[in-house]
């Protein structure tokens, strides 16, 4: 083919603004809406994950999302170690049944104790003695106690009330309420197996949307270079997705990579990015459960910019979703408000990632700057010269960055930009007639604008706009 038929043969892709969606007849009230999803077969009631980077998702940001039906991604510019806790944050923050309880004998001193409490942030022991359970010390036993020699044996509460292991939520709730306790040893005949916390019976009720696993932990994934001994450590850490974060998903050692990932620790696994179908077919045949989608459209991304490379998002998304079947697609770049979710779900992705949107919340990791009297939070691209300097503990010198660092205005907290996406989103479902998710891709449907419509389409001829919140 010569040059010009090549530039002739070019096909167009197209961003989020290049489209809107045609309302449709509907008896969809959007309240009612179901956005429920599946990424690698892990059920989502909210189509939204948090951007694997070092100034958007670490624990805080993961618990909150899996709190609302998200997911988290913990990011990678950690040691092993690092990123290990952060997922291990994750799995202890409420699990109703504590299983992996750390128990303590009746000969160690109040000091050791609190050693421990410090070292672990928890603060209930179970006292064992001969593989029997003897005494339980919690907060209350040791507050007040200025006698740091004193030992366990002598501290702890002697009386135990305990479950049986199986016994019914609601019938251990009573018996905290009647014997005023915030902790139960759970029992498999003698032998200790696991302890059910008041907390954590509250906080089930409390986000009944939450993303749980069978155990009632949250869940979690965390993102990995091309790297096993990491992939070892959080699979160990009980990571419940594996997301091998690359920028050039479509490469033969990524796709190597997933291939032994699958082989050797069987977890679900989402490779990307990527914003082709031979990509998408070439690491689904690798064994990826999930494909990430996106090169270039992220906020603070300068790969187009530098390497002139990627397809714009929503052809990209279109792209892979056509021949992903039930490989789950999550959009990843770009999305600027709810409407881009919205669009980015009617054109085949089963989930969104953000990471712009996220950065300025409390959730995300920094402080508050101050500038003009304005509140900002930073954010920066993971492949941004300072964020790769982090990384490898190093400037690069013949490095070329291919991100940017920015401020992003303060928002607060991540529940209100997570209500307002998903308002929007649901808002979209009425308009086109969508009962779910799944029903949105088949109905939606899309109409071209010109430049024209996309001033027409954002609020204009104002001298002021307010913020709507
Ligand atoms: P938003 O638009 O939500 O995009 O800020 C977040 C996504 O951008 C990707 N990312 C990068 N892409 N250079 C890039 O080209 C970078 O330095 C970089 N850092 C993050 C990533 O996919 C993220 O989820």
């Amino acid at each position: 083919m010569g040059f010009k038929e090549k530039l002739e043969a070019a096909k167009e892709s197209f961003a989020f603004d290049d489209f809107l969606l045609i309302p449709n007849f509907t008896t969809v009230n959007p309240a009612e809406a179901n956005t429920s999803t599946k990424v690698a077969g892990i059920r989502l009631a909210i189509p939204i994950l948090s951007a694997a980077m070092d100034t958007v998702t670490e624990s805080s940001m993961a618990i909150e999302l899996a709190r609302r039906g998200g997911l988290g991604v913990v990011h990678r510019n950690f040691t092993i170690e690092e990123q290990v806790s952060e997922v291990t944050r994750v799995k202890r923050a409420e699990s109703v049944i504590i299983q992996d309880v750390k128990t303590i004998p009746p000969g160690i001193t109040l000091r050791e104790i609190r050693d421990l409490s410090r070292e672990l942030s928890f603060s209930t022991f179970p006292v064992v003695d001969n593989g029997k359970l003897v005494g339980i010390i919690s907060n209350r036993d040791v507050q007040f106690e200025r006698d740091e020699t004193k030992k366990a044996s002598e501290l702890m509460t002697k009386e135990l009330i305990t479950a049986a292991e199986g016994t019914p939520l609601e019938k251990v709730t009573e018996l905290m309420h009647k014997n005023r306790i915030e902790k139960v040893p759970v029992m498999k005949g003698e032998r200790l197996v696991g302890i059910i916390t008041v907390r954590d019976i509250l906080s089930r009720k409390e986000y009944p949307q939450a993303t749980r696993d069978k155990e009632g932990r949250l869940m979690v994934a965390a993102a990995t270079g091309l790297d096993m001994k990491r992939v070892e450590a959080l699979v160990k850490a009980e990571a419940d997705l594996i997301v091998i974060d690359t920028a050039h998903g479509h490469n033969t050692a990524v796709v190597e990579f997933t291939r032994k990932v699958k082989k050797e620790f069987g977890c679900k696994v989402c490779a990307g990015n990527i914003s082709t179908p031979e990509a998408a077919k070439d690491l689904i045949a690798a064994g990826a459960d999930s494909l990430k989608v996106g090169v270039g459209p992220g906020s603070i991304c300068t790969t187009r910019v530098v390497a002139g490379v990627g397809v714009a998002q929503l052809t990209a998304v279109a792209n892979v979703a056509d021949v992903a079947g039930d490989i789950s697609v999550i959009a990843d770049g770009g999305i600027r408000n709810s409407a881009d979710v919205a669009k980015a779900i009617a054109i085949g992705a089963n989930a969104v990632m953000v990471g712009n949107l996220l950065a300025g919340t409390d959730e995300a990791p920094g402080e508050i700057v101050v500038r003009d009297n304005k509140k900002y939070k930073r954010y920066r691209g993971m492949g941004s010269r300072k964020a790769v300097a982090d990384r490898y503990f190093q400037e690069q010198s013949k490095f070329v960055p291919e991100g940017v660092e920015g401020l992003v205005p303060y928002k607060g907290r991540v529940k209100d930009i997570l209500n307002s996406l998903v308002g929007g989103l649901r808002s979209s479902m009425g308009y086109t007639g969508a009962k779910n998710l799944k029903e949105m891709q088949q109905k939606a449907r899309l109409i071209k604008i010109t430049s024209a419509g996309v001033i027409e389409s954002a609020p204009h001829d104002l001298d002021y706009v307010e913020e709507s919140e």
